[in-house]
């Protein structure tokens, strides 16, 4: 088969079925139809794809990997006791990192460090903007061996903070602070 040609765009409305279908096999929470509808249509949601330009058989602009996250209010947040919070600037926001995941084929060639690299830049030219966060379980090595390596801070476990199947899981919140924070 001939080299990948891994290229980065926005999610679009045409993408919603194979979207739904990636975020059913990759992760153990369910997900709402509204959350995926508001991720193609960009409402209240920035997203970025990655496809493979050289993927045979009119599969060369299908989703592979993907990022979605969400401007949030900095003071709404958990993350404030992580900023040095300025209550004099109410209007600081925080970009959430919601969901990621790669195609199991395209793992380990760097395609999240790249769309977390998206991410991280539109969270720092946004002037408001203090850090991109998220959540992860803590037993997914995979993906804190990732934040570890792109600098992320693991600033504290949450006990329990997951219910999947009746079971509950720690997760650690991650941190990248942008703009001088
Ligand atoms: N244990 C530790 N590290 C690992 C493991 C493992 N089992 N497997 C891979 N890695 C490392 C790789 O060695 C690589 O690091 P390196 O560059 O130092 O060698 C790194 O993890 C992977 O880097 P990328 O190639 O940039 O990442 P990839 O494109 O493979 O995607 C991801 C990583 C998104 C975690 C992928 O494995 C995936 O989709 N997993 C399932 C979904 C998931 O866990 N998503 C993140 C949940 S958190 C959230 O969504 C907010």
């Amino acid at each position: 088969s001939q080299h990948p040609i891994i290229c980065y765009r926005q999610i679009q409305p045409s993408d919603l079925e194979i979207l739904e279908q990636l975020h059913g096999d990759i992760f153990p929470i369910r997900y709402e139809s509204e959350f995926f509808q508001n991720v193609v249509n960009g409402h209240d949601i920035v997203s970025w794809a990655a496809v493979d330009r050289n993927r045979p058989d009119g599969h060369n602009d299908e989703l592979i990997g993907f990022v979605t996250a969400r401007i949030v209010m900095a003071k709404d947040t958990e993350i404030v006791d992580f900023l040095r919070y300025d209550s004099s600037k109410p209007d600081q926001t925080l970009v959430y990192i919601l969901t990621l995941g790669v195609v199991g084929s395209y793992r380990n060639v760097g395609i999240a460090s790249s769309l977390i690299q998206e991410v991280i830049k539109y969270a720092s030219s946004i002037p408001t903007c203090r850090a991109a966060y998220l959540h992860v379980i803590s037993y997914n090595n995979p993906a804190i061996h990732l934040y570890k390596k792109l600098s992320f801070k693991c600033v504290r476990r949450l006990h329990g903070f997951y219910l999947i199947n009746g079971q509950h899981y720690d997760s650690y919140l991650f941190v990248y602070y942008v703009n001088g924070s």
